[in-house]
């Protein structure tokens, strides 16, 4: 499997490419209003313009060639829809070897096993492919959802961590469930570093 692609039942994970214009600005056109402070916002038709979608991929790249954070979405194997959006963020190497997990499924899909399958996915890449050894991710306490989502897929409550996280104008807590590749029955392998000339 090349890195950073998965096949779940009903999904392909994978980077976004330059051909995926339209079903990316169809993704966000087709968002109602959010429905919950967590959801996806849409997107008006002057935020989906190419000019926009290329500079989204340019800094999806940038990103991933500094290896800052890793941009994955998740399209419905069946009509090939985009369904949602993951990354692991704030990629730290040095000791930790460890990132922040984020995941958002478009809110048509919610409570059909999708983010399951997606956030599994991600895990997975994470550890065999990103070779990291530890994701965190962050909820706040009221996100029943994300929290039934993270405990559904074996992630490790840890604690609170007060006042995180500054959104939608606060500084706001964020409950942490974590896993290392351990978790997984994954061995960690010490990432090769390209030689420098
Ligand atoms: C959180 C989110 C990703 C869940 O995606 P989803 O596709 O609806 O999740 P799934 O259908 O795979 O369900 C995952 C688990 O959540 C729980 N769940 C599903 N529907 C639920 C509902 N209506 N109420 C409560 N829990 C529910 C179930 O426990 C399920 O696990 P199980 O299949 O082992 O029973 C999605 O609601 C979302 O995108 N929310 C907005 C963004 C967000 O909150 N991101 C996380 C920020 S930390």
């Amino acid at each position: 499997m090349p890195k950073f692609i998965r096949k779940t039942k009903n999904l392909i994970i994978r980077p976004l490419e330059t051909n995926d214009y339209d079903i990316w600005r169809e993704y966000y056109l087709s968002m109602g209003e959010p429905l919950n402070q967590w959801d996806t916002r849409a997107r008006k038709d002057s935020e989906l313009t190419r000019k926009i979608f290329k500079n989204d991929l340019k800094r999806i790249k940038n990103y991933l060639d500094s290896d800052q954070s890793i941009n994955l979405f998740a399209f419905e194997k069946r009509v090939g829809k985009m369904v949602g959006g993951l990354s692991l963020m704030s990629i730290v190497r040095s000791l930790s070897q460890s990132c922040f997990l984020g995941y958002g499924i478009h809110q048509n899909f919610w409570g059909k096993g999708y983010g399951k399958q997606a956030v599994a996915a991600i895990i997975d890449i994470a550890f065999k492919d990103a070779q990291l050894h530890r994701i965190e991710a962050g909820i706040e306490p009221y996100n029943r959802r994300s929290i039934m989502l993270a405990r559904s897929l074996g992630l490790r409550k840890e604690g609170l961590k007060k006042r995180a996280v500054f959104m939608r104008g606060d500084w706001r807590d964020l409950v942490i469930y974590s896993a290392t590749c351990e978790d997984f029955g994954i061995k960690w392998k010490k990432r090769e570093l390209p030689k420098r000339l």
